[in-house]
């Protein structure tokens, strides 16, 4: 029966007794990135690529306590990085590309991530969980997230490309001027109130990720709890005060045009 089945010329499948899929040939990344603990690597490494933009983000616009000169020096100085062995922008848009790159693999990790867990539980747990281990960050990082993606949205709206800069105030935006676009855009309170919130939200995210990642990568001895927790908590603290503190100054006065 099986042979009057069989065209002619087609090979013989392996006699096993098992049901042998047929695979289409991977490269080992997309492979590895296929598995759960693929994803929380890249999860992970994206994570900490971000980290290292908030941070020195955060530093650069303390600049902004030193006036305008400092700060629009600083900006330009972005802008012509390696000039003129590359040309003027070029290196900046090549980190820029590379920011993209690792938001939209962050997204697209937690994305998959929460599939492959709603296959592996497709029914609700019926009893209430244990909340002593999944905390509240723990629980709302991608409420969190989404929300900050929102605020990003919003931000390079503002500060990048100007177009909701000047709603509500009676300047323009002035590319160069990146001290005056602060200073207008963070005069207004219900921006000031959204960043801050905004910014708060981002400490909770950013707190939980750092502490995750360990565990993400596997190194989470229960020895190094303690300085994971410093890690993280301080990590967050350290950029959200830093980020909070200006809209802060803004509306106080402190930092004016
Ligand atoms: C109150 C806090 C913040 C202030 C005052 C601030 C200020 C600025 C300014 C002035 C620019 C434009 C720089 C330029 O065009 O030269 C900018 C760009 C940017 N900001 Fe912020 N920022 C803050 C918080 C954040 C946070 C929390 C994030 C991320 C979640 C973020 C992500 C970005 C990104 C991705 C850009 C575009 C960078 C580029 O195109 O080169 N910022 N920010």
């Amino acid at each position: 029966m099986a042979q009057t089945l069989r065209k002619s010329g087609e090979s013989r499948a392996p006699v096993t007794g098992t049901a042998i899929a047929v695979r289409k040939k991977r490269s080992l990344i997309l492979d590895i990135y296929s598995t759960a603990v693929g994803k929380k690597y890249v999860m992970a490494i994206s994570g900490i690529a971000m980290m290292g933009f908030v941070f020195f983000h955060m530093l650069g616009n303390l600049k902004m306590y030193l006036g305008a000169a400092e700060l629009d020096h600083y900006a330009e100085f972005l802008r012509s990085l390696l000039y003129p062995l590359a040309p003027k922008g070029a290196v900046l848009w090549i980190l820029r590309g590379g920011l993209v790159a690792m938001l939209a693999l962050h997204l697209h990790a937690a994305w998959s991530l929460t599939v492959l867990n709603r296959q592996a539980r497709p029914v609700k747990y019926q009893s209430p969980r244990d909340y002593e281990v999944a905390n509240f960050a723990s629980r709302t990082m991608r409420y969190s997230g989404m929300t900050v993606l929102s605020f990003l949205i919003w931000h390079l709206l503002d500060l990048t490309f100007g177009v909701v800069n000047t709603v509500g105030t009676d300047s323009s935006f002035v590319r160069e001027e990146v001290y005056a676009n602060v200073v207008r855009s963070l005069d207004r309170w219900p921006v000031s109130v959204f960043y801050i919130l905004a910014n708060l939200l981002l400490g909770m995210h950013l707190r939980h990720g750092a502490w995750s990642i360990f565990q993400s990568l596997g190194w989470n001895n229960p020895r190094f709890n303690a300085w994971r927790w410093t890690f993280a908590t301080g990590f967050a603290l350290v950029v959200v005060i830093g980020n909070i503190s200006f809209p802060i100054a803004v509306l106080a006065g402190i930092v004016k045009i």
